[in-house]
């Protein structure tokens, strides 16, 4: 069984799957998508640059909106700086934002190595302290973390970063039990999540490699965490949340082209042509793993060089896909 919801803050989350953050994915219209075909308890936004921030509209597409039926909405932020949470949390709070969760677990080199945020933060946990101290001072909203397992699996490390957790009073932790370095292509460590469920008595979300709803039945029972969430999967099959919940649709050919169109639909109209060719060719590495020949689909994509092209493509290689 499905464990109920649980509450992050005063914040109620009424069912435990969550729809992981993914840069260049978990755009409005992305989650859109997710949501007509299934039903997260919670929602992220990809991660923010807390520095851009203060200068954005907030309206600007995929950043600040959301859609009033998609809360809770948790907004995240990357920083290194205690100065710029405390003026992105304040901004954030101002806005839609139900949640404010702030990036440990990023290892990508432009956000770890050039701005010393993301996972790289995890080297120093004074300044952890100090950016979640910021956030916490200003936030009229619950403040969360998404981790990584830092440097090598270390169950003392672990102590350590959930004390300074719970010393600033962080209202959930989501944990993605790989190393700051690993490839997503590695197996995760998932005792690592029931260590953290362990540590916290705020809610836990485990993270890393749910694909099925037996992989989320067993996340759940291995390691007592309090929700689930999904990443790639959910790009891959915007329905898995229905998937999981016990109500699978019938995956055929036509169902998948139905719903590679409502993707085009939904972003075409969100984005203008030329951020929405970048938008939909990423959806289309992932989405493609369910068709036969989805890499010689995803191949023609990736060439495309606009909507119709794109429009045409799809028309023409979903029959026997599956
Ligand atoms: C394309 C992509 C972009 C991602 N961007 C973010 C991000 O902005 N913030 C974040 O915390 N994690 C990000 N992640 C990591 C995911 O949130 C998640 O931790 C990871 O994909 C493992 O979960 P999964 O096995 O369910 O995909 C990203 C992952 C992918 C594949």
């Amino acid at each position: 069984m499905i464990p109920n919801g649980f509450r992050i803050g005063a914040i109620p989350v009424n069912s435990p799957l969550i729809l992981a953050p993914m840069a260049g994915i978990s755009h409005l219209p992305f989650r859109r998508l997710v949501r007509k075909y299934g039903a997260p308890g919670m929602v992220f936004t990809e991660m923010l640059s807390a520095r851009a921030l203060p200068g954005e509209n907030f309206n600007w597409p995929s950043y600040g909106q959301c859609d009033e039926g998609e809360h809770p909405i948790s907004y995240q932020v990357f920083t290194s700086d205690p100065e710029e949470a405390e003026i992105a949390t304040r901004k954030l709070c101002e806005g839609p934002a139900d949640i404010v969760d702030l990036n440990l677990a990023c290892p990508a080199p432009e956000i770890a190595k050039k701005r010393k945020a993301g996972a790289h933060l995890l080297n120093d946990l004074a300044m952890v302290s100090k950016i979640l101290q910021a956030m916490k001072a200003v936030a009229t909203v619950p403040v969360t973390v998404k981790i990584r397992l830092g440097k090598k699996a270390d169950r003392g490390f672990l102590g350590e970063l959930a004390g300074v957790l719970i010393e600033n009073k962080i209202d959930a932790v989501t944990i993605h039990p790989r190393l700051t370095g690993e490839k997503l292509k590695r197996v995760p460590r998932w005792q690592y999540i029931g260590y953290m469920t362990e540590l916290m008595k705020v809610p836990v979300i485990g993270n890393g490699d749910v694909k099925t709803r037996d992989d989320c039945l067993r996340m759940f029972s291995e390691t007592g965490c309090d929700g689930v969430m999904i990443g790639r999967a959910a790009v891959q099959k915007p329905w898995i949340f229905s998937s999981i919940a016990g109500n699978s649709p019938e995956i055929t050919s036509e169902f998948l082209l139905r719903v590679y169109i409502e993707a085009i639909r939904l972003f075409s109209g969100y984005f203008k042509e030329t951020v929405f060719l970048g938008r939909i060719k990423e959806f289309t590495w992932y989405f493609s793993r369910n068709m036969k020949f989805g890499h010689h689909f995803a191949s023609l994509v990736q060439n495309a060089n606009s909507l119709a092209d794109i429009d045409a493509i799809a028309e023409k290689n979903f029959e026997g896909s599956c």
